[in-house]
């Protein structure tokens, strides 16, 4: 329960003595790629025990002072966000506004993650009014290229300094920012997937949650898969290593030739994303049977061959809705489709942008607008 004391915490503002050049941003912004830039300011937002939520902030971007014994350093107890801030469609002589897209359903699973990681929730309100504060302040760091977004990075570590087992007492949120352009260097029209011997996530343990210590252990098999020359890592079930789970950073939708589509289950041990309950609304809105079970990599690619899978598609913040086209894995390797995106997987991504974009009318109150 956030106290009244965290729900009424004002920002204080720090703006950057030396904000980047505006020739050098723009030259940032005509090709941003994912995740190399970052704006001029962060929010930083400071936990104590016993004291809850204080010294809210916005000041300059930079390297931040931890303590060699930070609990974070040595137990990993972190835990992150990702979402995008759009330049909304300008309409007739009306200019186009800066919204946000679903953050309350980041906010959500930012603590259902903390409280998987024994650290403290942060009321969703303070959540979502810090990724207001770090978009606005940077407003002029929205790429310029056709599909640009701004991600946004809210994390959370404990900052305590403790070698001590147990959860720490002392944790800061930030949020940071970065122009995004395409998320696959490769601007493929389809993604290539190994399917890794290693496991993600077993029953029981963090799989759901967005920790980084998920994503530690997927380095390996990311860059085997690399090394291999695929795009993506692809993770099967840690019991049976049989059932289709997740990229390493997105979901997965197969596509039939009855008119239904399937997406493997929230078992646990996959991350809820949020691109992927958007995607299940809308396709169960255009007609679709909507799906959500066990897949088995021997099925996937015995439905490939019949012809009885048409597309499958990964989906994620980061990638939006990005066509497979090929599967690879010890076994050897299979072909889906003609290599292209597919029918709906167009039409789905085309929805998800234009609502994102203010191009649809959204209907389901996903849109935030925060200017
Ligand atoms: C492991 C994993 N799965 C799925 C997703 C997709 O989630 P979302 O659609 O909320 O970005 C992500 C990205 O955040 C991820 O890291």
């Amino acid at each position: 329960m956030a106290t009244p004391a965290e729900n009424s915490l004002t920002f204080a503002h720090h703006p950057h003595p030396s904000p980047v050049a505006a020739d050098v941003r723009a030259q940032v912004l005509a090709n941003p790629g994912f995740g190399a830039a970052f704006t001029d300011h962060m929010v930083e937002i400071d936990y104590t025990e016993g004291r809850g939520w204080h010294d809210a902030r916005v000041i300059p971007y930079g390297p931040i002072a931890l303590d060699p014994a930070a609990a974070v350093l040595h137990y990993a107890q972190e835990i992150f966000e990702g979402l995008k801030a759009y330049r909304l469609s300008a309409k007739g002589s009306e200019e186009g506004g800066i919204a946000l897209f679903r953050p309350e359903a980041n906010a959500q699973r930012f603590n259902a993650s903390a409280r998987r990681l024994a650290m403290p929730e942060l009321p969703e309100d303070l959540f979502i009014e810090a990724v207001r504060q770090q978009v606005l302040i940077d407003k002029d760091w929205f790429p310029t290229v056709e599909g640009g977004s701004m991600y946004l990075r809210p994390f959370m570590f404990a900052s305590e300094a403790f070698l001590g087992v147990r959860p720490a007492k002392q944790y800061k949120f930030m949020v940071i920012a970065s122009p995004a352009g395409n998320y696959f260097k490769s601007g493929a029209p389809a993604v290539s997937i190994w399917v890794s011997d290693y496991t993600r996530a077993a029953p029981g343990g963090t799989g759901a949650a967005k920790c980084g210590g998920n994503y530690a252990a997927s380095l390996v098999p990311t860059a085997e898969a690399f090394s291999r020359g695929h795009d993506q890592v692809l993770f099967l079930d840690a019991a049976e290593h049989k059932w289709v789970e997740e990229l390493g950073g997105m979901n997965l939708f197969f596509v039939f030739d009855d008119g239904s589509i399937l997406t493997p289950e929230l078992t646990g041990t996959i991350l809820p994303g949020i691109t992927r309950s958007s995607l299940l609304k809308l396709a169960a809105e255009e007609g679709l049977t909507v799906r959500e079970g066990r897949y088995s990599l021997d099925q996937w690619q015995a439905d490939a061959a019949s012809g009885r899978l048409l597309e499958t598609f990964a989906c994620g913040t980061a990638a939006v809705v990005t066509p497979v086209g090929k599967v690879a894995s010890q076994a050897g390797e299979f072909a889906i489709g003609s290599g292209g995106p597919g029918q709906l997987t167009q039409s789905l991504r085309a929805k998800l942008v234009g609502i994102q974009r203010g191009e649809i009318a959204d209907t389901h109150g996903w849109v935030k607008r925060i200017a």
